[in-house]
């Protein structure tokens, strides 16, 4: 028996947030993200922006997880990195850099999809004895900026897509309802705080019915666009006088919606487990009516720390720490990729019904 440790270097850098992560034999050991407060003037992450404050980042970034990990680079036994979906330019600087530093160390590289690193990080270990972790299969709810799909996850390596967004995804819907109301970009966290203190039933929003697994947050959008222009035009500051209100309507609509479908493929298919996932997993009023879900309906709900909802690299190491350990590596000419697609080596398995 060696006591040899399987260290891996996670890098993501798929949208706005530049983050590595040392996770080592399963657990992790440092996690650190450098937002970009750069596009916070525009409303909305700028592609090219975000790929410069990459280039700036990403140095520094490295540096700090592997101190704080207390490894040097030469332990490292490969680096994993985010190879998409998410902007072409932002993964192409966290790919170069991957490519560079593992061909610099002589190391195995891992590539990592976006996603499938959000489910797997409910996986995180740090090293806590009281850790829960889903068992297989489940269901996970994705939800982000960019993404609504239940998965179903039947391992590490085998997940399919059962249904997802047909336009909006949910944080897209919050994020434009936000930025309606005049509320900053991102607009979610916006909507969760001022939802606090508002009536999530002072105004009702049609509810989409979409088939099948399958969501669409877009005719919500625009009811809440329409309710608001019929509403400024009788009283101009109805926004301002209503904004609790408003903003507990449609974050209570946004979550009847995902909730419906994740119960009913969760009943359909008689799985116990849901796990939930991506940065709208930070919603307060979701995670409580997950909670109640669960409760109700003796389903097992899986909730991760606030910090692994959004984009991290301690995701993308703990899913190339398993790729790892497959053998799953990924050769220099591999190239980044900006939209969910199908991925290239079979090995992979991670099945995308579209
Ligand atoms: O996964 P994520 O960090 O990255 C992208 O998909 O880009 O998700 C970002 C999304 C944004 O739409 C943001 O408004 C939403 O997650 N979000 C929230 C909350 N925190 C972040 N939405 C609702 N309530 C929150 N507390």
């Amino acid at each position: 028996m060696t006591d040899k440790k399987t260290i891996i270097l996670g890098i993501e850098s798929s949208c706005d947030d530049t983050s590595a992560a040392v996770i080592c034999n399963g657990v992790l050991l440092s996690n650190i993200i450098a937002g970009q407060s750069v596009h916070a003037a525009y409303g909305g992450v700028v592609p090219e922006l975000a790929s410069r404050a990459h280039q700036q980042n990403i140095i520094p970034v490295v540096h700090e997880a592997l101190k704080t990990a207390g490894v040097d680079k030469s332990e490292l036994s490969a680096i994993a990195f985010t190879r998409g979906p998410g902007l072409l330019g932002s993964l192409m600087v966290g790919t170069s850099f991957a490519k560079g530093l593992a061909q610099a160390l002589d190391i195995p590289l891992v590539d990592v999809n976006h996603l499938q690193a959000h489910v797997l990080a409910h996986f995180i270990s740090e090293g806590k004895p009281d850790e829960k972790i889903p068992e297989f299969p489940f269901l996970c709810l994705l939800v982000s900026g960019g993404n609504s799909q239940i998965i179903l996850v039947k391992s590490y390596n085998d997940m399919k897509i059962i249904g997802q967004t047909i336009d909006d995804a949910a944080g897209e819907a919050f994020d434009k309802c936000a930025k309606v109301m005049g509320l900053p970009y991102p607009g979610g966290p916006h909507i969760d705080r001022l939802a606090q203190t508002g009536n999530p039933k002072a105004f009702t929003f049609n509810k989409p019915q979409i088939p099948e697994y399958n969501y669409s947050f877009s005719g919500l959008k625009t009811s809440f666009l329409y309710l608001l222009r019929d509403k400024v035009a009788e009283n101009p500051d109805f926004i301002q006088e209503n904004i609790n209100d408003l903003s507990a309507s449609i974050q209570s609509t946004v979550v009847d919606i995902l909730l419906a479908k994740v119960k009913k493929a969760a009943l359909d298919l008689k799985i116990r487990q849901i796990a939930v996932a991506g940065g709208v997993s930070a919603n307060s009023e979701l995670r409580k009516a997950l909670t109640e879900l669960g409760k109700k309906h003796h389903i097992n709900v899986f909730i991760p720390p606030i910090s692994y909802t959004t984009d991290n690299a301690a995701m993308i190491a703990m899913t190339g720490y398993f790729k790892y350990l497959d053998k799953n590596f990924c050769p220099l000419t591999e190239v980044p990729y900006s939209r969910i697609t199908v991925e290239t080596r079979p090995a992979t398995s991670l099945h995308i019904n579209q």
